[in-house]
């Protein structure tokens, strides 16, 4: 017998300040583990009592990693990677009565494992990974992976098992264990007192993963197969002294050696921390004398962020870089483009190659549409399989769903060549490994699918001429329907990524790059630039806006005190300096409408009403932006529900001023794109603002390199409005107070700030546990790293150093 698992509603009572919980069960199927694995027959392992653990040849030249804990969401994560096995470690960091969560993530094949350890009846579970432990593994059958020990305080019954793609786990867990495909079964192996072994043969070709746990101390592990077989075995880990831990070693392998032409970068070859930043100029024995900025930074980098460095090593490899672990360790275009648009200032040449590389490979040469996520392993076969591809077997399958992704190459290929124009005629030479074509080839065919897809709009701007999501109703970062609001036509797409990479176009015809004939994009460029964003202008009577932030503060269960001053951030220590209260900067008070801009169109045109964040999307990629869009930056980077801004960070959207009431629930606190904190989105803000007042001469200290370095865009006609410049470097100087707020989650993926009335604050809630989609965040996430390439403005200090105590440090803590 098996006992249900509870893991998402066991997380809810500890949120009471949460202030929407969803009333659906995490099982649709009134609470029974769905798919459980399946001893179909009992089968021998290579070594039936667990692998040697002494590794005979390397399997590939990966910089070695070995760090932990990471905590974050309710897990300590951990990462081991060497010449034989790169791998994430995930377990649950509680002692409750609840399952304990232990999962085994694999970049290679995007392979992983899980399994819920259930405690006995009524007691509490506790589990820890002995860190010292843990090493590679590497065994006859090209069998490799990762083995290591965990010390548990109570007897333990295997719940959910599953052995897999990462992909696979994702499914059960996101879904809230609603999601389970009975093509992943296992099957059980040789077993006996003291040991247990799981199987999981692929769906295609012959790789076997292996998934064992032996007693090591004061424990056994007890097997009893079901004699139906479509029921699992029972698997108890029960302590011979209870007063006492038990010990138990894992081992997790798999034997996946990439045998199609289409994965022929497996296994992949990591890169070490120290190779993926430019070296500094005084260590190449440059100029001495340098203080720049730049190597104020790579100094940093090197000096003071060796953990965090590493973290990003463990996401970067030769071939790809990862979106993030342990729910994304393979390849996304818009993740991987994003970091390196936020990192390209101190990434070597080797590294900025191979997120370019990666991208361009993918791209479908028949379309120019460029690849947002691979599906490698054994879900790829699932994927083949599902859309009637059997015979593709396990090859690899690339989506091109994403409209964003089209546009995001260019401009930071642009970029790319202007700081490293040395590199640009060998790398458009390449061959493309894994689909026809030359990388010059491909980004024509990029280019000519950027062209076409704008030209209507150039033709003729209107909004029916916009860009429509491709595969409506996902196509940008915010992927779910409900988070465009399912709108037809996004903000970023338009009014920021569509006018970049048709500049981006011309700068390359302009540097010599591809033929002088694309050189006439620029003029369609500055087509987009004067008209697409303002179609997304909402303007909102002050007496309307103040209304719906007295609603909005009622219905989000937060309080009339964040609508004053600077809100949840009021530990500030001068109010006055970041224009908390000022009337111009704020929507609401004064006496004057304000702009802002909708997060998307809907199909007939009309707004989604919704103050976001994607704002730093034009601040990042635009040259030429209006007054009306800046001062919207500025009224966005108030404390929300007013703006974005928390003392734990800055939401991605906020709905208090919809004119449709329904979408304060749509963007809640426990939305995936709501009103939560995704931290490449401070970043991607906070450079945006510094690239924008660098193109005014303004904020030197945080730029690493010459903000009119591209599409001769210095001085936008606002730069001559001081009353603008300077209330854009006090929404500068708030934002990083937000920022500083988040420090702890700084390079985490996304967490829920959820209000405490009683201190009028917010703290880091877990999004995963709060809400019944179990949207978790992942503890590492590429595109937060951009974080390292960035000086707080209000110290001088590289993020890299960490925050120390500043002057207008207003965490309210
Ligand atoms: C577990 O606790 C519940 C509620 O306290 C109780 O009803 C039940 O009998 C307990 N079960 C065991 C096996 O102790
Ligand atoms: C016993 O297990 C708990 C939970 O895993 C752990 O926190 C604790 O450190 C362990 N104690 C010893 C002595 O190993
Ligand atoms: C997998 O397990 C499910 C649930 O236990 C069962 O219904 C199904 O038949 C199994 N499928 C295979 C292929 O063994
Ligand atoms: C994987 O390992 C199994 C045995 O564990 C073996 O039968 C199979 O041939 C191996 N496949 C590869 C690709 O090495
Ligand atoms: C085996 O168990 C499944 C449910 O898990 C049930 O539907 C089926 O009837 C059982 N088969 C036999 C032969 O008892
Ligand atoms: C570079 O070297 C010079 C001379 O040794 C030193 O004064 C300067 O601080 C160094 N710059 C940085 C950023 O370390
Ligand atoms: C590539 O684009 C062509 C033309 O639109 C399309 O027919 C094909 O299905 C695309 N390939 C993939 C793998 O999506
Ligand atoms: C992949 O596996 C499926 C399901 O077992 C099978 O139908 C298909 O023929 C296999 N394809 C290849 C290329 O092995
Ligand atoms: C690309 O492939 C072509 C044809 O196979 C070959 O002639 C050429 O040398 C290759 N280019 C590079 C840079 O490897
Ligand atoms: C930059 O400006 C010069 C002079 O106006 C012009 O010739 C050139 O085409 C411009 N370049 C781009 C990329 O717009
Ligand atoms: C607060 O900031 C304002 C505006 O920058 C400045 O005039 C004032 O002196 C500051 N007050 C304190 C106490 O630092
Ligand atoms: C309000 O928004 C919801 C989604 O948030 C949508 O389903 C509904 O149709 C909208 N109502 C109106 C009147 O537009």
């Amino acid at each position: 017998m098996v006992a249900a698992v509870l893991l998402a509603l066991a997380t809810y009572a500890g949120i009471a300040s949460a202030w929407k919980v969803h009333d659906n069960a995490p099982f649709g199927n009134g609470g029974n583990p769905p798919g459980y694995a399946v001893a179909a027959s009992v089968e021998s392992s290579p070594s039936a009592t667990g692998p040697s653990t002494t590794p005979s040849t390397a399997a590939n030249s990966s910089s070695a990693l070995n760090f932990g804990p990471i905590n974050f969401a309710g897990y300590n994560n951990y990462v081991y990677r060497d010449d034989i096995t790169a791998a994430q470690i995930v377990v649950s960091d509680t002692t409750a009565s609840k399952p304990v969560r232990f999962i085994t993530a694999f970049p290679n094949g995007n392979t992983g494992a899980l399994v819920y350890f259930v405690p006995a009846d009524n007691q509490t579970l506790g589990a820890e990974l002995n860190a010292a432990t843990v090493t590679s593994v590497r065994q006859e059958f090209n069998q490799s992976g990762i083995t290591g020990q965990l010390s548990l305080n109570g007897d333990a019954t295997f719940g959910v098992t599953l052995i897999g793609g990462v992909r696979t786990l994702r499914d059960y867990v996101e879904s809230g264990g609603t999601v389970f495909h009975s093509i992943f079964n296992y099957t059980l192996g040789p077993y006996n007192d003291s040991s247990v072994t799981l199987v999981r043969h692929w769906i295609n070709g012959t790789t076997v993963q292996y998934f064992s746990f032996s007693a090591i101390d004061n424990c056994a592990i007890t097997v009893t197969p079901n004699e139906n077989v479509t029921i699992p075995p029972e698997i108890i880990i029960k302590r011979n002294d209870s007063s006492q831990n038990a010990t138990v070693s894992f081992t997790s392998i798999f034997n996946f050696t990439g045998t199609t032409p289409a994965t022929t970068h497996v296994p992949l070859e990591g890169l070490s921390a120290d190779s993926l930043f430019l070296p500094t100029t005084n260590s190449t024995g440059g100029t001495a004398t340098t203080s720049s900025n730049l190597d104020l930074v790579l100094n940093a980098i090197r000096t003071s962020a060796g953990t965090i460095t590493e973290q990003l090593a463990f996401l970067s490899y030769e071939s790809e870089s990862l979106a993030g672990g342990w729910r994304f360790l393979t390849y996304f275009g818009r993740d991987t483009l994003l970091a390196l648009r936020l990192l390209i200032s101190v990434f070597s040449p080797e590294a900025s190659e191979a997120i370019l590389a990666a991208v361009i490979q993918r791209t479908n040469a028949t379309s120019g549409e460029l690849c947002h996520e691979e599906t490698i392993g054994d879900y790829a076969s699932f994927v083949n399989g599902n859309a009637g591809l059997y015979a593709s077997g396990n090859e690899a399958s690339y989506a091109y769903s994403m409209v964003d992704t089209d546009f995001l190459l260019l401009p930071t290929l642009a970029d790319y060549f202007q700081q490293h124009p040395d590199r640009a005629s060998s790398f458009l030479q390449r061959n493309s490994t894994l689909v026809p074509g030359t990388f010059i080839e491909l980004l024509e065919a990029n280019i000519n699918h950027v062209l076409n897809l704008s030209a209507a709009f150039t033709a003729n701007p209107s909004v029916a001429n916009l860009v429509d999501l491709r595969s409506y109703p996902v196509g940008d970062w915010r992927d779910s329907n409900a988070g465009l609001g399912w709108g037809h036509y996004a903000f970023d797409v338009n009014c920021a990524l569509v006018p970049a990479a048709l500049r981006a176009i011309g700068q390359l015809a302009a540097d010599g790059h591809i033929p002088s004939t694309y050189a006439n994009a620029s003029s369609a460029a500055q087509v987009w630039e004067a008209k697409a964003c303002d179609m997304f202008a909402v303007t909102i009577a002050p007496d309307v806006a103040a209304a719906s932030l007295d609603n909005y503060v009622t219905v989000a269960n937060l309080s009339t005190s964040q609508l004053y001053g600077g809100g949840s951030l009021n530990g500030s220590t001068n109010a006055t300096a970041l224009g908390w209260s000022d009337p111009s900067q704020t929507i609401g008070l004064g006496s004057n409408s304000s702009t802002f801009y909708a997060l998307s169109l809907l199909a007939n045109g009309s707004a989604v009403e919704v103050l976001h964040s994607d704002l730093g999307f034009a601040l990042l990629y635009g040259v030429d932006l209006s007054p009306s869009l800046m001062w919207a930056v500025v009224q966005a980077l108030q404390p929300y529900p007013r703006g974005l801004l928390t003392n734990v960070g800055m939401v991605v959207a906020n709905a208090a001023y919809d004119n449709n009431r329904t979408a304060i629930d749509t963007f809640s606190n426990l939305a995936y794109h709501g009103a939560v904190s995704w931290s490449w989105q401070q970043g991607l803000m906070a450079e945006g603002i510094s690239k924008q007042l660098g193109l005014c001469g303004l904020s030197p200290s945080t730029q690493l390199v010459a903000s009119n370095s591209s599409a001769n865009a210095t001085n936008p006609a606002w730069c001559a409005d001081t009353t603008l410049t300077s209330a854009l470097e006090q929404a500068q100087a708030r934002l990083w107070a937000s920022i500083e707020g988040s420090a702890s989650e700084l390079y985490t993926e996304v967490w829920s700030p959820v209000f405490a009335n009683a201190t009028g604050t917010f703290t880091v809630g877990d999004l995963g546990a709060l809400s019944p989609e179990g949207t978790e965040g992942d503890a590492v996430q590429l595109w937060s790293y951009g974080f390292l390439a960035m000086i707080d403005p209000r110290t001088g200090k590289p993020v890299a150093e960490g925050f120390g105590t500043s002057a207008t440090n207003a965490t309210g803590q």
